[in-house]
C-alpha cells in the first residue's frame, strides 16, 4: 500500500483510463509486484464526488499480475491530507526545510481520517498471515491502525524519503502519534543508516518505548519491531538490458547527432525544490563562464515532471527553473545553439535510457533526497562504461557510490568546479569508476532488496507471511 498507486486514473468512457504515475516508489515497487502478485491499494491522481466508485482491476490489463484498488479522497481530503500535510509538513520537515513547514490542525485531522480510510482497505484486503506492506510518509498511522484489528497479520513499513534528526521531527505537535503509527509495524525500513540511526533518536521521546540502537530495534507494548538499512535498488536486468538494444544504442546517437554539440550533461528529476534544479542551472551557468573554452561545445537536458502543482512552493521552483533556462540560454546561447535544452514531459523507459546514455555525465545534485534512483539508474544504463556521475553528497545514493564526482549543490562554485571535472576527466578514470559503480549497483539491486526485505521477514516460509502488498 501507498498513497500513489502506479497508474492514474481518469474517468473515460467505457472504462477506466490508467496513465503511468512518476516517481521512484513507483519505479521501485512495481517490479516486485509484477514478479510476486498481491494487491496495491492506493490513490489514483483524481479528486472523486461522493457516490463515484472507486477503480479495482488486474494490471497490466494486458497481462494481468496484480491488483489495484483504488481509495478515492474528497477534494477537501486531497488538500489537507496530501498537499496539506504530507506534502507541505512532512515533506519540508523531512527534507531539513524546517522553515517552509505548514503546521495545521485541520491538515493533520485530514491526514488522520484519510490513514484510516487506507487501514480499513488493508482489512478488506489482508488474509491471515499475509504481509501489510505500507509505503512512505503518507501513511505513517496505517500500521498502528491495522495491527489494533489484526494482531495477526505481519505488518512491514518502508520510509522513502529523509528521516531528519529529532531537533527537526519533534517540531511537529503529532510527532509521538506518527511514531506510535509505525510502531505499529514488525519492521522499518530506511534508505541509510543516518536515517535508520535519527529514526531510533527520534523514537527515544516516545513515552514507553525502549531503544537498542546497536541491534537496530525497538521494544513497544511487548513487541520488537525491527529497524533495518535497505537502500532500494535498480531493476538492473531492465535498464542493463534496454541499454543494450540497438535500437535504443541507435536513438543515444540520434540525440548526440541532433544536438550537435561534443558534450552533453544530463538532469532527470520530478520538478520539486528539494531536487536542487535552479541551484544546478546557476553552477552551469558558472561553469560556462569560469571556462569560456565549452562555450558552443556542450548542451545540458533537464527532463522535468510536473509535480505536486497546487503546492505554492512547487509552483515558485517550476518558475525560478523557467526563468534559469531562458536566462542563460539567452546568456550563452548565439542565437541558433543553446546551452540549455528543457524538456517537461513524462519519458518512456527506452527514451530515458537513451537519453542517459547520450550523456557524458548526469547531474543529480538535490539539496536533499532519501535515495535518488535516477543515480542508480545512469549507472545501470552506462553497458559501455564510460559517463561519469555527479553526485550530491545530500542524496542518500551518496552513501553507496563513492566512486561519484561529489559536489556540493549548495555552493555554486563547488557543483561548478563538480561539471568540469566531470567533462575534463581522462577516460581511463572515467573507466575505472564506472566500473567500480556499476559492480555496486549491480550487487545491490531491487532483487538484493527484495530478498532481503523477504528474509527480515520470513516472507514466504511455510507458517509465515506471504506477500501481500496490500
Ligand atoms: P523521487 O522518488 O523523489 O521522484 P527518484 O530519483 O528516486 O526521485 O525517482 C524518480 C523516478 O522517476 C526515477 O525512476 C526516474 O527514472 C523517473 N522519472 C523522473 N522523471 C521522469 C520522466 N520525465 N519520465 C519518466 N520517468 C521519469
Ligand atoms: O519518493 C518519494 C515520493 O514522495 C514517493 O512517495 C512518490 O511516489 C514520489 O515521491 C512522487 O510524489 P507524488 O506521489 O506526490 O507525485
Amino acid at each position: 500500500m501507498a498513497n500513489r498507486l502506479p497508474y492514474t486514473i481518469r474517468p473515460a468512457p467505457g472504462g477506466a483510463e490508467l496513465r503511468r504515475a512518476v516517481g521512484g516508489l513507483v519505479t521501485a515497487v512495481e517490479p516486485v509486484l509484477l514478479a510476486e502478485g498481491g494487491v496495491w491499494i492506493g490513490w489514483g491522481g483524481r479528486t472523486a464526488a461522493p457516490g463515484e466508485l472507486p477503480v479495482n482491476l488486474a494490471v497490466p490489463r494486458e497481462a494481468p499480475r496484480y491488483r489495484i484498488h483504488e481509495v478515492l479522497l474528497t477534494a477537501a481530503e486531497y488538500r489537507g491530507y496530501y498537499h496539506g500535510f504530507a506534502n507541505s509538513c512532512l515533506w519540508p520537515l523531512s527534507h531539513l526545510f524546517v522553515g517552509r513547514a505548514v503546521v495545521r490542525a485541520e491538515h493533520w485531522e485530514a491526514y488522520r481520517a484519510v490513514n484510516r480510510r487506507f487501514a480499513r482497505a488493508a482489512l478488506e484486503n489482508a488474509a491471515p498471515g499475509r504481509l501489510v506492506w505500507v509505503h512512505d510518509y503518507h501513511l505513517t498511522l496505517v500500521p498502528a491502525f491495522v495491527r489494533e484489528a489484526r494482531p495477526d497479520v505481519p505488518i512491514a513499513f518502508f520510509w522513502h524519503i529523509p528521516f531528519p534528526p529529532p531537533e527537526a521531527f519533534l517540531v511537529l505537535p503529532w510527532a509521538r502519534d506518527i511514531l506510535a503509527g509505525l510502531l505499529g509495524s514488525d519492521a522499518i525500513g530506511f534508505h541509510t543508516a543516518d536515517y535508520a540511526r535519527n529514526f531510533l533518536r527520534t523514537v527515544r521521546a516516545l513515552p514507553g518505548a525502549e531503544v537498542d540502537e546497536e541491534q537496530g530495534a525497538v521494544l513497544y507494548q511487548g513487541r520488537v519491531i525491527r529497524v533495518q538499512v535497505l537502500p532500494i535498488g535498480v531493476d538492473w536486468d531492465a535498464f542493463d538490458g534496454t541499454a543494450r538494444r540497438p535500437a535504443v544504442r541507435r536513438r543515444a546517437e540520434a540525440i548526440r547527432a541532433a544536438l550537435g554539440t561534443p558534450h552533453i550533461l544530463l538532469g532527470v528529476d520530478r520538478l520539486d525544490y528539494t531536487k536542487g534544479i535552479p541551484e544546478r542551472l546557476a553552477a552551469f551557468g558558472a561553469f560556462l563562464d569560469a571556462h569560456p573554452e565549452y562555450r558552443g561545445k556542450v548542451t545540458f537536458i533537464q527532463v522535468g515532471v510536473p509535480s505536486r502543482s497546487e503546492v505554492p512552493e512547487y509552483q515558485e521552483v517550476r518558475r525560478r527553473v523557467e526563468e534559469a533556462v531562458g536566462r542563460l540560454n539567452g546568456l550563452h546561447g548565439d542565437g541558433w545553439q543553446v546551452p540549455v535544452r528543457y524538456v517537461v514531459r513524462p519519458f518512456s523507459r527506452e527514451e530515458l535510457v537513451a537519453h542517459y546514455l547520450a550523456a557524458d555525465a548526469a547531474l543529480v545534485t538535490p539539496l536533499r533526497d532519501g535515495l535518488n534512483l535516477v543515480a542508480k539508474e545512469y549507472v545501470a544504463s552506462r553497458v559501455d562504461g564510460a559517463g561519469v556521475l555527479v553526485l550530491s553528497p545530500f542524496a542518500g545514493a551518496a552513501a553507496q557510490l563513492p566512486e561519484a564526482v561529489l559536489a556540493n549543490p549548495y555552493e555554486v562554485n563547488d557543483l561548478a568546479a563538480g561539471i568540469f571535472r566531470a567533462l575534463a576527466m581522462d577516460p581511463a578514470e572515467k573507466g575505472r569508476r564506472m566500473e567500480a559503480l556499476r559492480r555496486r549497483v549491480r550487487e545491490h539491486d531491487l532483487r538484493w532488496w527484495w530478498d532481503q526485505v523477504r528474509s527480515l521477514l520470513r516472507v514466504g516460509e511455510p507458517g509465515t507471511a506471504t506477500l501481500h502488498a496490500a
